[in-house]
């Protein structure tokens, strides 16, 4: 067991050990927009009601856009969308290039393929250091077969299983 004072390298290096789902976030700009980034800090949170939560940087560029959102949808990605995640995160990219995007809720920029897919009405938001929790009401969902994508140790997985 290691107890030794911590760097933020290290504390990331931790937190890499906690295996996630990953998520796209989507909603639409001031301008009609379609905006989006990949998500990790996606969480359950309530079931009566329904709520959700996921955490923004405040250093992202989509900040104001996505902090300022009435709505917001959740992707669920599958083992299948490995791309996805990379396009979503990269900062040079069209994140919506050659993708299938249908509307939803007040006309939600909504991605076809999904492992999972939740679209939410913002319900609050809390600063903490140097992100801001989005917690939505979720007011619609969608499930779609196969597995879901993975991220442990900062590398793409997939489920195993354990026994
Ligand atoms: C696996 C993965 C998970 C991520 N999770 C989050 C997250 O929960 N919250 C967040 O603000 N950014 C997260 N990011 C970073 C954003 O996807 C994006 O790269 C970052 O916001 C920079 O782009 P932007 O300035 O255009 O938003 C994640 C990136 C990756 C690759």
């Amino acid at each position: 067991m290691s107890q030794v004072p911590f760097d933020s390298q290290g504390f990331r290096r931790a937190l890499g050990r906690f295996a996630t789902g990953i998520t796209i976030i989507t909603a639409r700009g001031p301008d009609g927009a379609p905006v989006g980034l990949t998500c990790n800090s996606f969480g359950s949170l309530s079931l009566d009601p329904p709520l959700v939560q996921w955490s923004i940087a405040k250093t992202s560029r989509n900040y104001g856009a996505l902090c300022a959102a009435t709505y917001f949808a959740v992707h669920v990605l599958d083992s299948s969308q490995g791309e996805l995640c990379w396009q979503f995160s990269a900062r040079n990219r069209d994140r919506f290039a050659s993708l299938e995007v249908e509307e939803g809720l007040a006309g939600l920029p909504l991605l076809r393929q999904h492992h999972a897919r939740f679209e939410c009405e913002t319900h609050a938001r809390h600063e903490a250091g140097d992100h801001t929790i989005i917690i939505g009401r979720v007011l619609r969902l969608c499930e779609q077969d196969g597995d879901p994508l993975l991220f442990y140790r900062g590398a793409l997985s997939r489920i195993v299983p354990a026994c």
